[in-house]
């Protein structure tokens, strides 16, 4: 068997440069993609906006946003190239961008999600997100009905416990990947990697 070498995962904040390779997951994870000119306008101009990515050695392998609205974050956009899906890459973004919005002030986070699209609804429950409502023939393709979701305050002390115990699970992903050596380096812990949500600090 030939070894191959540790890959490690880092979180950066999405640049100009990133569009392209965004734009190509973006285009195998949705049926109605936003066009690249999007993400180009919400990272020049929109104030309100963060993007974030994870990268598996060089290659961009997941990516997501928020607007901080009125003490909120409200998640704009979170997918996971298709082979990199399963692999706890989309828990570990999700992480790091939750991190985010509390760090920028945010009380809560919020999202909408296709009532059928379950492996999403099953990822954003990991964190603490529950149905609020629904935002009847949401998306344009299918008419399909939007489910909104919400977190408790992200500095609760149960909503802390939950982001808690998800980096414990990264950090078991660390190390198993370290183990197995197709993943990040040994000793590379959620925190030096940026996500930061990997302590029970409030
Ligand atoms: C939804 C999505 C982001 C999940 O990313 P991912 O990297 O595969 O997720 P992870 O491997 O980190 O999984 C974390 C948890 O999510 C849930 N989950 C993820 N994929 C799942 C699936 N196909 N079926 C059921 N549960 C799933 C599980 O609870 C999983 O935890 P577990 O591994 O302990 O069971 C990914 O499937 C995707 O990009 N889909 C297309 C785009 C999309 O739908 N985005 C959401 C728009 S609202």
């Amino acid at each position: 068997m030939v070894a191959r070498p540790p890959l490690r995962f880092t979180i950066d904040t999405m640049e100009l440069a990133d569009i392209p390779a965004v734009h190509a997951i973006e285009r195998q994870s949705f049926p109605v993609p936003w066009p690249a000119y999007a993400f180009r306008q919400e990272l020049e101009a929109n104030r309100l906006a963060r993007y974030l990515l994870v990268r598996a050695g060089d290659r961009v392998v997941a990516y997501a946003g928020l607007w901080l609205m009125v003490g909120e974050a409200h998640v704009t956009t979170f997918a996971v190239l298709p082979d990199w899906r399963r692999q706890g890459v989309g828990r570990r973004l999700m992480l790091a961008l939750l991190d985010l919005g509390r760090e920028l002030g945010a009380e809560t986070a919020t999202l909408e999600v296709r009532l059928s699209n379950l492996a999403a609804r099953r990822l954003y429950e990991q964190f603490g997100f529950r149905p609020v409502g629904i935002r009847p023939r949401y998306y344009s393709d299918n008419n399909e009905d939007a489910l909104i979701m919400t977190t408790d305050a992200l500095r609760s002390r149960p909503m802390q416990a939950r982001l808690a115990h998800v980096a414990r699970l990264v950090a078991q992903d660390d190390e198993e990947a370290a183990i197995a050596g197709i993943g990040p380096e040994e000793g590379d812990t959620p925190e030096r990697r940026g996500s930061g949500v990997g302590s029970d600090e409030p």
